[in-house]
């Protein structure tokens, strides 16, 4: 019988999950209800677990298989874990519109953040529903887009921090070894087969075979789509929070607007090519 509740965040995406104790494992019907309630909301929250990096890592390792970073942080945890600490945001790519390793030939499929301190005011993330994203586009502009392909790069972020001095990364070293792959800008979602708008600023650098100002203008609209505030929901995070979120069919931004420090810790499982 279950335990869970499940409240909703908008009517387009996001969910709090009360009534689970995540640093324990999983029976299988909670197992169960949350795979399903990430489908069906896409992001969910689950407040005060404060799990530590080994019960972070075996939550989500009970989704699947994990993921190691191309780009892994320094610190003295598990490996699977990549981490966040800023003072102030940086423009490294977490407070621009994103998904998650779009860059990938298989980018990744889910993502777990563990919110382990917080400044006393902002950052909040904000995520959006991109099944939506696409349905809000006209019909000829999805007649348009689908079937298209486009670049997604990782270098389209790194330039950028490195330009603001934020990142001494080796942009060329990093192309070498993560080079640009060809994604379809409308993916299909491998479990609901929902079509889902796959572009954004922070890696997509063009779509394949139109002229250069095409592809700049058709992005541009493209990627306005995930500010659309009726597609989003936002989450205010208190240390101790755990954000579970589809990376398939979400977009997210960690908003600019804080100056204390903010740690995060994230753990994501792996994925297939977007088809
Ligand atoms: C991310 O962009 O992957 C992390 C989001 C956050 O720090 O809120």
């Amino acid at each position: 019988m279950s335990t869970l509740e499940i409240s909703k965040m908008t009517s387009s995406i996001g969910a709090e999950v009360f009534g689970v104790d995540l640093s324990k494992p999983l029976d299988e019907t909670a197992f169960a209800e949350i795979r399903s309630a990430l489908l069906a909301h896409l992001v969910l929250v689950f407040r005060a677990q404060f799990l530590d990096p080994d019960q972070h890592v075996a939550f989500a390792r009970q989704f699947g298989e994990m993921h190691y970073s191309a780009v892994p942080t320094a610190h003295g945890g598990p490996p699977e874990i990549n981490v966040l600490d800023m003072v102030k945001p940086k423009g490294n790519g977490s407070d621009r519109w994103h998904s998650d390793s779009p860059f990938l030939v298989e980018p990744t499929d889910a993502t777990f953040l563990n919110a382990v301190m917080m400044p006393s005011t902002g950052g909040d993330t904000c995520f959006a529903n991109m099944y939506d994203a696409y349905e809000n586009l006209s019909e000829p502009m999805k007649r348009y887009v689908d079937g298209l392909y486009a670049v997604q790069d990782v270098s389209t972020t790194l330039y950028l921090a490195v330009e603001k001095g934020n990142s001494d990364f080796d942009v060329a070293e990093m192309q070498r070894r993560l080079p640009p792959v060809e994604h379809p800008v409308v993916r299909t979602h491998p479990e609901t087969g929902r079509k889902v708008l796959y572009v954004d600023a922070a890696s997509t650098s063009r779509i394949v075979g139109v002229a250069r100002k095409e592809s700049e203008a058709i992005l541009d609209h493209l990627f306005t789509q995930a500010h659309n505030v009726s597609v989003q929901c936002r989450v205010r995070w208190h240390a101790g929070d755990l954000v579970f979120y589809d990376n398939r069919c979400t977009q997210h931004i960690a908003v600019p607007d804080y100056d204390e420090r903010r740690i995060m810790h994230l753990v994501s499982i792996k994925g297939s090519r977007p088809v």
